[in-house]
């Protein structure tokens, strides 16, 4: 398996409504647009021609036009029309080619190539109790595993997230679990005193969560209830969703679940930014940019052993793109 065969989301849902779109996947530029259908199509933003953008051209008819000479593309990628010459009939071979895309949690997700790989599970999105928010994309220069690796560590909350999700005076990271699921890597009984834990928080609380890797560039966290807590049983979740775009280059999406039914989308995307953008500068700022997957490259500690954990997963995937 390599990320080639994984489903990457590459663009919000609402991104892609009735003129083209442009993104980058694993370097490969993308065109999107919506059919008659309303069903996304994604091709290679080439045209077969003469190499015009097709990102730059519309939507015409329920068919994709290039903007320079209006060859049309339909949904697969067969050009249907070629306005020079009217009543030519382009044969089958006459075409741009197309990859697979599904549409998931507010998002729009591509395959490059065919497999029996999954959408990465997020448990929380069928859980009518619990309201779902996006936030982003935030373009970030940094690779996809350096970006989930940062996700799922609890160590460095109290000196880059100080006064949010830790304080220097409490630094230290209790003994977790951490175990290989058959997508990825999961993380239980990770603990963290948080002086705001979240929008709401009006004093430092002891927080419980359990991490997951569901694929080679996805996160799930989980916030697991205080004992007696109203929200007992109610299991709120962010997403960690990432679209390697270069190994060197990502966008990012967040995907809340959460019980909170009073903030606006706005606030609970302002919290989330604050954090992010706390992140932001250090993610950028680690070398090399890909994620070492040979244990001996970078120093470990006993608080590691989830990075660790994930650095072995993907080495076992052969995820090359983004590691080094
Ligand atoms: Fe696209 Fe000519 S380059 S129609
Ligand atoms: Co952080």
């Amino acid at each position: 398996m390599t990320e080639r065969t994984l489903w990457h989301p590459v663009a919000q849902s609402s991104d892609v409504v009735s003129a083209p779109f442009s993104v980058l996947l694993l370097e490969q530029p993308l065109v999107l647009w919506r059919n008659a259908e309303g069903l996304v199509q994604s091709f290679v933003d080439r045209c077969p021609h003469r190499g015009a953008r097709l990102s730059m051209g519309r939507v015409e008819n329920g068919h994709l036009e290039c903007p320079y000479h209006g060859w049309q593309f339909s949904s697969g990628g067969q050009c249907v029309k070629v306005p020079a010459v009217p009543d030519f009939t382009p044969p089958a071979s006459q075409r741009v080619q197309a990859f697979e895309v599904q549409e998931a949690y507010g998002l729009i997700w591509v395959r490059l190539e065919p497999s029996d790989s999954q959408l990465p599970v997020f448990a929380a999105e069928t859980d009518q109790h619990l309201r779902k928010v996006n936030c982003g994309p935030y373009d970030v220069a940094a690779s996809a595993p350096r970006i989930i690796e940062n996700f799922l560590d609890m160590s460095h909350f109290g000196f880059v997230h100080e006064g949010w999700l830790g304080s220097r005076d409490a630094t230290a990271i209790a003994a977790y679990k951490v175990e290989t699921t058959a997508t990825g890597v999961l993380a239980t009984g990770c603990k963290a005193v948080q002086p705001q834990s979240n929008l709401h928080s009006t004093q430092a609380a002891e927080v419980e969560y359990t991490y997951e890797v569901t694929a080679a560039y996805t996160a799930v966290l989980t916030k697991i209830p205080e004992e007696g807590s109203s929200k007992q049983g109610w299991r709120e979740q962010i997403g960690l969703f990432i679209c390697p775009v270069t190994p060197e280059t990502s966008r990012v999406w967040f995907r809340l679940a959460v019980a909170d039914f009073e903030s606006t989308d706005e606030q609970l995307q302002t919290f989330q930014h604050t954090i992010f953008v706390q992140d932001q500068p250090v993610l950028e700022s680690q070398l090399p940019k890909a994620l070492p997957l040979d244990p001996r490259a970078e120093m470990h500690s006993a608080a590691d052993r989830m990075s660790s954990a994930y650095r072995r997963f993907l080495k076992a995937q052969a995820i090359g793109f983004g590691t080094c």
